[in-house]
């Protein structure tokens, strides 16, 4: 069994869950930059990591360039994020804009709790965050998206690491590097 994490985050916690996915899989761990077809091509498992961005998943447009090479791939595919958890309609909204339909339907979705420190934020960022908060009604998710959070735990990530072990069935193998 061959397979691949790749992933696409800004301010690390993305990086982060795919490192400890990496280390618990053993897995070949790629930016979505530098992900090479040749590699998805060998991967008989694929993880992709995302973090989102005002409602979109930021690995989006990856995922449709490379919806060619990802058809009839199995694919986990796992969603960093400031919604809580429980809120699944406004989540599938998410996937929605960012996933093409033929591809979500392939894949089996985890949706893991980010981190946000707003010192480290680009000032494009603190400027959108601050305009969503203008327009966020509830006070507990102005305040969080104001005052930041960390809510990154390994342990968020139990249940795709059993999913992924039970699809491999065996320890799965890195896929071939450059
Ligand atoms: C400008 C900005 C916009 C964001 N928009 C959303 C959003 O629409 N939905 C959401 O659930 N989280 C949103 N987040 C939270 C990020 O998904 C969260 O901070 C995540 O941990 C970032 O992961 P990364 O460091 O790998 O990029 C936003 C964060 C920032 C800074």
């Amino acid at each position: 069994m061959k397979g691949i994490i790749v992933y696409k985050g800004k301010y690390g916690t993305t990086h982060q869950y795919a490192g400890w996915l990496r280390n618990e899989l053993d897995l070949h761990l790629a930016p979505a930059e530098n992900c090479k077809k040749y590699q998805l091509e060998l991967s008989d498992v694929i993880v992709i990591g995302s973090s989102i961005y005002t409602g979109k998943l930021l690995i989006g447009k990856w995922l449709k360039n490379n919806i060619d090479t990802l058809r009839n791939k199995k694919i986990f595919l796992f969603a960093v994020c400031g919604t809580p958890v429980s809120e699944t309609k406004k989540l599938q909204t998410y996937l929605e804009s960012s996933v093409p339909a033929e591809l979500l339907h392939q894949c089996k979705v985890y949706f893991l709790p980010g981190r946000l420190v707003y010192k480290n934020l680009s000032w494009t960022d603190k400027l959108l965050l601050r305009m969503g908060a203008m327009l966020t009604k509830e006070p507990e998710a102005k305040n969080s998206m104001l005052a930041g959070y960390d809510n990154v735990k390994e342990e968020n990530m139990d249940e795709l690491v059993n999913d992924i072990k039970t699809f491999a069935g065996i320890k799965a193998e890195p896929v071939l590097q450059e």
